[in-house]
């Protein structure tokens, strides 16, 4: 009568063959860096110690592994993705690039728990439902950074839209959100980080149509100063 299957169902990660084959060309090193991949990995350098720990929140296929490698930073890559079949992707494809597959792990943000030295999440939470329990998951889970990149704007705006993009046949919706920049930093302020906004390197701090919605892309930088 009833099943537990809804998650994939409902997910529209699960629902396009372009994103798939975009990102296992993305693993592959088949596509261009994309620029926030590259500003993240630029925001992140000089945050890192050797030996630390970076996991990727919403990692898609695990792709940003070539970022740091190609900078050569001095982290494990760990990277979390709600989507089994992007992640079984990256599990395909990186371990030739030197990635141990069971780095790439499939999980839902709203499940994570443990301690790493830094995080990322890249275009991950606008989509959500709204951005208090996944994004405290992150700042309980982090010792030392956040780098995040999201649709923040000086208002906030909450939009559930059919995505159009998807495979042939398939209706479904997704959240487009902006979240209110200053009440986010503040957020983020409360559980003892130190954070700062930066201008999107890609956008340049113009909005962006994504799927037809526009995005005002921003990256915020949050370094701990408390326990
Ligand atoms: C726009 S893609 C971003 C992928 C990658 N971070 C990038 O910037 O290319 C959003 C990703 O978030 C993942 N995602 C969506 N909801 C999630 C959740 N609740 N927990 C973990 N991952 C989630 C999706 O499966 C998808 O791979």
């Amino acid at each position: 009568m009833i099943n537990a299957d809804g998650w994939l169902k409902y997910s529209i990660w699960e629902h396009s063959a372009h994103i798939k084959e975009l990102y296992g060309r993305r693993c592959r090193l088949e596509e261009p860096e994309m620029t926030c991949a590259a500003q993240a990995a630029e925001l992140l350098a000089p945050q890192v110690a050797d030996g630390d720990t970076l996991l990727d929140v919403g990692c898609g296929s695990g792709y940003f592994f070539h970022s740091i490698k190609k900078r050569r930073l001095p982290v494990a890559y760990f990277g979390i993705d709600a989507a089994p079949s992007l992640v079984a992707i990256g599990r395909r494809y990186l371990p030739a690039f030197g990635l141990p597959p069971e780095n790439l792990q499939v999980m839902r943000l709203e499940d994570l728990d443990g301690q790493v030295d830094h995080i990322i999440c890249l275009n991950v939470l606008s989509n959500l439902d709204n951005y208090h329990r996944p994004l405290e998951r992150l700042l309980l889970c982090a010792a030392k950074t956040v780098i995040l990149r999201e649709s923040l704007n000086e208002e906030g705006s909450y939009d559930y839209v059919p995505d159009t993009y998807l495979d042939e046949g398939c209706r479904l919706k997704v959240y487009v959100n902006a979240y209110p920049l200053k009440e986010v930093m503040d957020f983020i302020t409360s559980y003892g980080f130190a954070v700062a906004a930066v201008k999107d390197r890609r956008t340049r701090g113009r909005p962006e149509m994504v799927i037809g919605y526009p995005h005002y892309w921003k990256f915020l930088v949050a370094r701990r100063t408390s326990p």
